[in-house]
């Protein structure tokens, strides 16, 4: 498929977004590792929670999906998990193959984890070496994917410096401390999204966090629960940012995740002159929630703050768009974690939008982006999900028509992409790549 989209009168509206992805695949790992029952409510159903969903079925747990965003988990406990006979595919998924490398490193049988051409091609180091020296035992092809983790069914607890802020390396440490003997340490050089933590305290579990260091004892037992998923502000930034870009449009999008561990793209947006407030800020299970609302914005461009980098590390696609939109020039630094995202973030968004006649000057772990506003053409997702879709918000303000080629992968995070565009009048059509 690719995106035909044209220059578009974005409107006033109020609109829902998928649920968040981070919290739908913990739902399903948590919720098979705990004793008794874990009922989800807006999940989402796309496809690398899917591609979780298939795994944790394929491990011996029942999972059932009585509606569309609706599961049910009957969890197996703690050493309740059987192998799979085959390997498990992930899919697009970096989070189901790290948290997951986490989970069965303490189980006492082997399984094999693969996924697709993006996937084998993303570092595990960053997992492989903290749960080494916690006891597992995992071959890979040169610190890639597949993943084959012999399972010795006991691990020792490790006190660990991240060398780089991730949530989902912290995450795959939690889920191995959980059968480690002792105290498993996990210290972060940033704040990463903390939604493992806020889950497993839901569920019973004592999880300390002090500072920048979190805790968690080993042998404690899971209890399942209730887990309502907030709308992702992941997607929301796609709409976020058509508003923004837009002539005159006043958006209200409804219960997005607002977990301050995630809101750095409303931070860097507001800091280029955005009009962006949350309303309604109320809680929803474990995670803050609020309405938020947008109105179309002169932006300026800047400095963006490295500390925000973490809490915004899957908007940058979005926060270039808006850099390129916005008056002056933009200047990231400290994000070269982007270069080992779905795609290469920063030489993606690059190509693109150059293509659109924005100037990018990029750096091996920043970028330049002068504002100006984008010329009509053709681009490549190059298979990234995120980058589809903001070059495609960046086409519903071009001064021609935009193509973006290759977006299948726009279902992994966001199913339903063009009706929810649509929903706010901009036109983004998806169209078979064969078709003029
Ligand atoms: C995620 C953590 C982030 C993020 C990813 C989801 C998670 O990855 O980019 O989309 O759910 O823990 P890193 O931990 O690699 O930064």
């Amino acid at each position: 498929m690719h995106f035909k989209v044209s220059p578009s009168k974005v409107e006033d509206a109020r609109v829902t977004v998928p649920g968040d992805k981070s919290v739908s695949h913990r739902s399903l790992m948590l919720g098979s590792i705990a004793v008794g029952r874990t009922e989800v409510s807006g999940f989402l159903a796309g496809e690398d929670c899917l591609q979780t969903l298939a795994a944790m079925r394929a491990l011996g747990v029942s999972v059932e999906q009585p509606g569309p965003t609706e599961i049910s988990i009957d969890g197996v406990g703690l050493h309740g998990l059987r192998a799979s006979g085959t390997a498990l595919d992930l899919g697009n998924s970096g989070t189901a193959m790290r948290l997951l490398a986490g989970l069965l490193s303490g189980q006492d049988f082997d399984s094999v984890l693969t996924g697709d051409s993006s996937l084998t091609g993303r570092p595990m180091g960053r997992i492989i070496t903290p749960l080494s020296r916690m006891g597992a035992e995992i071959d890979s092809q040169d610190g890639k994917p597949p993943l084959r983790i012999h399972g010795r069914g006991e691990l020792r607890a490790i006190d660990y410096e991240l060398p780089i802020a991730s949530a989902q390396v912290k995450s795959a440490l939690l889920l191995a401390g959980l059968y480690a003997k002792g105290t498993t340490c996990v210290a972060e050089p940033g704040v990463t999204r903390d939604h493992t933590e806020r889950m497993l305290r839901s569920m019973g579990v004592r999880v300390t966090t002090a500072g920048h260091r979190i805790s968690i004892e080993g042998g404690q037992a899971l209890k399942g629960c209730r887990v309502k998923v907030p709308a992702d502000l992941s997607s929301a930034a796609f709409v976020i940012l058509a508003t923004l870009l837009a002539r005159n449009a006043d958006i209200v999008i409804a219960n997005v995740g607002v977990n301050p561990t995630r809101t750095g793209v409303i931070d860097i947006l507001q800091g280029m002159g955005a009009d962006i407030s949350m309303e309604n800020t109320r809680q929803l299970g474990d995670e803050p929630v609020a309405d938020i609302r947008v109105r179309s914005s002169e932006l300026r461009g800047g400095s963006v703050d490295p500390a925000l980098v973490s809490l915004a590390i899957d908007e940058f696609p979005v926060l270039f768009v808006a850099a390129a939109a916005a008056t002056g020039k933009t200047v990231f630094s400290g994000i070269g974690e982007l270069r080992v995202k779905e795609s290469d973030r920063i030489a993606a968004m690059a190509v693109g939008m150059r293509r659109l006649g924005v100037t990018v000057d990029e750096s091996p772990d920043g970028a330049v982006v002068h504002g100006g506003g984008f010329a009509g053409g053709t681009v490549e997702s190059f298979g990234d999900h995120r980058v589809a879709m903001s070059l495609a918000v960046a086409g519903t303000v071009a001064d021609g028509e935009v193509v973006v080629r290759d977006v299948d992968a726009v279902d992994t995070s966001f199913p339903g992409f063009c009706s929810c565009m649509a929903s706010i009048g901009a036109d983004i059509q998806a169209v078979e790549e064969s078709s003029p």
